[in-house]
């Protein structure tokens, strides 16, 4: 056996649940060396699950010691899944501290940032992965094969609709994702995953973005509403109540936290400070012709994707639907499914042939099996090939962020804007 890869984890809120367990025993190839916060008693949440486990409890640094943990600990890669806002300060600094890196998506906030990272890799040559969990949907990696094998001939244009549902939607405006200066907007720090699939399955970079957005929905529409649910006195009517002490993982990671560093993780959807928009149209022309058509709505009774690619020799549609254990009481005192069941179809319409549909295997596991399959390529045995490239790279990274950078520049600046505007891919990775 191999001596295993370690890794240090940086940022130990709830995403760090993943990394956590992919690399403190459920592979033998990876292993986790330290943990890295601002905060003490998440970091020591985790090692809480070490040690009731009868594992050994890993070492421990707050961010101000990023170098310092790096230098004793000595991981050979550091994963970065903080806030999006300090993702670049870690990508960078780990490279240049010697280690490879493993990042949550968006790989970050800005063009600034982003070119910062780019360089940083130039300069370092080391290698930065992003975790599009995305791609390794079971619907999503099938939609992949069938374009990559023509079953529509070449993908001219796709519409993209994103639905987020007032639970899920609702969880962006209370935490630190509703300031687009910590997340870049649901248009970077969500639609990342949008963008990044649409640039995967047409094979193609993004050139040019038109877009317009706003928040609607959410915001300081209502004026009664309290700063956070903990202390609101509307607890017991509001639908958007949150209760951190519900869950223990609430619980532990956020309420019992707060104290150290004032994180409310239960602020209200409908006060002051929130500059994420919930509704977005975007237009993105791509260097091969193609077209996308992309909405983004965070407050839609149900959630899901409904994608059509209409292609030269026929048209594909894939629909999702998720969260379905969502229950609402009905007028008679009955709990019911909110929407509609979950589930996932993909249709072929020839343009001369009869339509039909193709099976999307099932796969168990968090964000509809994405989750277990991008943790076994990353950090389980090593893959021998990757027939339909779901590893991405910086520059998958930064061509699906540079989509909503893009999308932000377009809202504040009135006009459409160029991707070699904000940074200049070299040519051969445009794709
Ligand atoms: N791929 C996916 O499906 C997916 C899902 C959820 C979250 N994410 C990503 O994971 C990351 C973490 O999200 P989360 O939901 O766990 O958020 P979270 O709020 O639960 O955790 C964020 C953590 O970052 C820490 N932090 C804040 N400032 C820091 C700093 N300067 N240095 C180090 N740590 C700092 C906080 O203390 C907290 O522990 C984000 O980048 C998010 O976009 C990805």
């Amino acid at each position: 056996m191999p001596t295993p890869k370690r890794y240090a984890i940086v940022g130990t809120g709830g995403r760090a649940d993943m990394f956590f367990r992919a690399t403190s025993g459920a592979f033998a190839e990876s292993q986790l060396a330290a943990l890295c916060d601002i905060n003490q008693t998440r970091m020591d949440h985790y090692n809480g699950k070490l040690t009731a486990a009868g594992k050994k409890a890993v070492p421990t640094y707050k961010a101000a010691d990023f170098d310092r943990m790096v230098r004793e600990v000595k991981p050979d890669a550091v994963i970065v899944c903080c806030r999006d806002c300090d993702h670049d300060t870690y990508i960078v600094r780990a490279m240049e501290l010697g280690c490879d890196v493993v990042t949550e998506k968006p790989m970050t906030t800005d063009e600034v940032k982003c070119k910062a990272i780019l360089d940083a890799i130039a300069r370092t040559g080391r290698k930065c992965t992003v975790t599009f969990n995305a791609r390794y949907s079971p619907g999503e990696t099938k939609v992949k094969e069938l374009l990559a094998g023509g079953a529509i001939g070449k993908v001219l244009s796709v519409n993209y609709e994103h639905l987020l549902d007032i639970r899920h939607g609702a969880d962006y405006f209370r935490r630190w994702h509703r300031d687009k200066a910590n997340s870049g907007g649901l248009m970077v720090h969500k639609c990342t995953h949008c963008f990044d699939l649409v640039n995967w399955w047409a094979d193609a970079a993004p050139k040019t973005i038109a877009a317009y957005g706003c928040t609607q929905f959410y915001g300081p529409r209502h004026g009664e509403h309290g700063l956070r649910c903990k202390t609101c006195r509307l607890t017991k009517t509001c639908k958007f109540y949150l209760d951190l002490s519900s869950t223990a993982g609430m619980r532990d990671l956020y309420l019992n936290a707060e104290k150290e560093d004032g994180y409310f993780r239960d602020q209200c959807v409908f006060g002051e400070g929130i500059t994420t928009e919930d509704s977005v149209a975007v237009i993105v022309h791509y260097d091969n012709g193609t077209i996308l058509s992309y909405s983004l709505n965070a407050f839609a009774p149900y959630e899901g994707n409904r994608i059509a690619f209409n292609g030269s020799e026929g048209r594909l549609e894939l629909t999702e639907t998720a969260n379905t254990s969502w229950l609402v009481t009905t007028p008679e005192g009955a709990k019911a499914p909110m929407h509609k069941p979950a589930g996932a179809k993909i249709e072929i319409f020839p343009h001369h042939s009869p339509a039909y549909e193709v099976e999307i295997p099932k796969v168990e596991g968090g964000h509809g099996g994405a989750d277990s399959l991008i943790v076994r390529d990353l950090f389980g045995p090593p893959k021998t090939s990757d027939p339909l490239g779901h590893q991405a790279d910086h520059f998958d990274g930064a061509r699906s962020i540079l989509i909503g950078i893009a999308a932000n520049r377009s809202m504040e600046w009135g006009r459409p804007v160029t991707i070699d505007e904000l940074v200049r891919l070299p040519a051969k990775v445009r794709r």
